[in-house]
């Protein structure tokens, strides 16, 4: 700075600083300018100070504010003081003082700027993106990127409290052919080959445990080339983790033991442990989905018994074809959709592929249902029972293959949780989801691939389903899910090469071609490998949730849009002939 060193943070002046002496920098929020006195709101990322400047006392320095606009960088010095009783401002932390200017020096101008720089901010998304760096300069933004920064910390320290190792693992590594599509990196030394960006170090994690590190973690970049959605991000960050000689209550209460902290120290919320758990199916048949917003009930009922021989033709054949029928019942809202609002839900289930969305309105003058004339008596007062519904419930159903029926009505839970605000926001659902299915059958590939990846270790009890069964087999697997978002996921490996080498068989790979993949791997597995595991946090969702925003960019310093590109720098843009030549690329138009 040209003039006078910064003594004092804008935001950090109170009544006990009345009379100091003091040097301030920072941005111009606003000048007023009142005839003989000019007053500028000095802001800096602590806070807001009111400055005031008079023509009568320093009139050289009135001279210089009346040059001032807003988002001038300013260093101005001067005496705090109280303000008069009429001006106090409640609502400023500063608000009981003010600085009387004696010298104010203008370190830099500015434009007007696109965006103003307030929280209660309406311009666009896109615009924000474009200016980022000015987005940023708004005080909500500021405190997501501190509440990151504490976040990251506390981690740090409990992590290494408990003996773990931060190693940084390479971000140009061989492309992976499990999980999201790879981002590309081409070779110029090699033409024709290509380094993959990390999806995750999982692998790199593991030979650590070779190595003999027993205790790893990073705060890592990650990178997936995948559908975008509020949650998600192409280049995310995670607190990644691995342990050796641990079995998965070890890898879960250490996980719990941090998420305690981090509540603790970020947000001062008490949350008990040990979590509670929910089996991979208990969760899907009773909420739809493998990570439940449990603060809400609406469970989803079996009524598939009820309506096994029902002339409604919809639901017997859903079941003959193996499929399954479930009902939700939106207790209270009855009177609360109109017609077409129901309707409106049946669009909805639509885009989860279910066929119909069957309903039954239970009013004080009786029932009413599209699907009444088809069911007897019996079976509609069994349903109503089951969910166990009374007047003013609206019961909704769907028919069909059960993931479908489980995507469609966990979905519909949701939306009519959201719409009706039935979730108390200030409740936090921590729980973990256990004994995940091992492995899932891809109908594009027509194979088995594995559902966290083909590392992950079966449960013992299940081994034997392997030959015979491999869709029951259960893994040694396991979610952490706060308020319907999946925080984090990792497993128990395999460290015992013929099992790894079955794997590989069931997921369609040779030998060799496992080998190509994965042989530096399993060429280590053969040097003496503990028994480890491990675990992901996605440290973006848990920002994301510790400050209650849902929009994942919120807590990225400079996040890409739906479509991975990032407005302030214009990435991803088309490289020059010369750039492309010496990669020995050719870009199709
Ligand atoms: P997984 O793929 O489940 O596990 O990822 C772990 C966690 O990372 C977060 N996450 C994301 N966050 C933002 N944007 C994305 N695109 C994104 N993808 C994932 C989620 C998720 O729970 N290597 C294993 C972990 C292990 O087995 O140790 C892994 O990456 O919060
Ligand atoms: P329809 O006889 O086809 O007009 O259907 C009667 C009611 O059943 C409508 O409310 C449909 O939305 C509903 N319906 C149709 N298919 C399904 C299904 N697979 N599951 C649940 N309800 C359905």
């Amino acid at each position: 700075m040209a003039g006078a060193k910064r003594t004092h943070m804008c935001g950090e002046l109170s009544l006990d600083n009345l009379g100091e002496k003091v040097t301030l920098a920072g941005w111009v929020q606003r000048r007023r300018d009142l005839g003989g006195l000019i007053f500028i709101q000095l802001r800096d990322r602590s806070g807001i100070i009111q400055c005031t400047v008079n023509k009568d006392l320093t009139p050289d320095v009135f001279a210089e504010a009346f040059k001032v606009r807003s988002e001038y960088v300013l260093a101005i010095s001067g005496e705090v003081i109280k303000r008069d009783e009429s001006a106090v401002n409640p609502k400023m932390k500063t608000g009981r003082i003010e600085i009387a200017v004696g010298s104010l020096e203008i370190l830099s101008k500015a434009e007007t700027t696109p965006i103003y720089i307030e929280d209660d901010l309406n311009a666009g998304e896109q615009l924000r993106l474009k200016y980022r760096y000015l987005d940023l300069r708004r005080p909500s933004m500021q405190k997501f990127l501190f509440t990151r920064h504490k976040i990251a910390k506390v981690t740090r320290d409990y992590m290494d409290e408990n003996g773990f190792v931060e190693v940084e693992t390479p971000i140009l590594i061989k492309t992976s052919p499990e999980g999201a599509r790879d981002y590309l990196v081409p070779s110029r030394v090699q033409p024709g080959n290509f380094y993959a960006l990390p999806q995750s170090p999982q692998l790199f994690k593991q030979l650590l445990m070779v190595s003999g590190f027993d205790r790893y973690f990073q705060i890592a970049k990650c990178f997936r080339d995948e559908d975008l959605r509020a949650d998600r991000q192409p280049e995310f960050t995670q607190i990644d983790m691995e342990l050796s000689f641990v079995e998965k209550e070890d890898i879960m209460e250490l996980n719990e033991g941090l998420l305690k902290r981090l509540f603790k120290e970020v947000l001062d919320v008490d949350v008990q442990t040990p979590f509670r758990r929910l089996t991979y199916k208990e969760a899907m048949e009773r909420y739809g989905s493998d990570k439940p917003d449990t603060r809400f009930g609406m469970e989803l009922k079996d009524i598939g018994d009820l309506v096994a021989d029902s002339e409604f033709k919809v639901f017997a054949d859903a079941l003959a074809n193996d499929g399954i029928v479930r009902a939700i019942n939106g207790a209270g809202l009855g009177e609360k959709l109109s017609r077409k609002e129901i309707d409106s839900l049946g669009e909805f289930v639509k885009t989860y592929r279910a066929k119909g969305l069957a309903w039954i309105n239970i009013t004080a003058g009786g029932v009413k249902s599209p699907i009444a004339k088809f069911l007897k008596d019996e079976e509609l007062r069994g349903i109503i029972d089951r969910v166990g519904g009374k007047s003013g419930d609206i019961i909704f159903i769907v028919s069909d293959k059960q993931k479908v029926v489980f995507d469609s009505l966990g979905q519909l839970r949701l939306e009519l949780a959201k719409r009706f605000g039935l979730i108390d926001n200030n409740r936090y659902d921590l729980l973990w989801i256990t004994e995940f299915p091992l492995l899932e059958f891809d109908e594009e590939e027509n194979r088995y691939v594995a559902m966290h990846h083909p590392f992950t270790s079966p449960m013992d009890e299940d081994l034997e389903l392997l030959d015979t069964d491999p869709l029951k087999v259960r893994a040694k697997a396991y979610d952490i899910v706060l308020n319907g978002y999946e925080l984090g996921g990792g497993s128990i490996r395999i460290h015992n090469q013929e099992l790894q080498e079955k794997m590989f068989k069931l997921l369609g790979f040779t030998k060799e071609q496992a080998w190509s993949k994965f042989g530096y791997l399993l060429e280590a597995f053969k040097y003496g490998t503990p028994p480890h595991g491990g675990l992901a946090l996605g440290l973006d969702r848990i920002v994301m949730l510790f400050t209650g925003t849902d929009n994942i960019r919120d807590v990225i310093a400079f996040p890409k849009t739906q479509t991975a590109s990032c407005l302030m720098t214009n990435a991803p843009s088309a490289a020059d002939e010369k750039q492309l030549e010496e990669l020995h690329i050719g870009v199709k138009k």
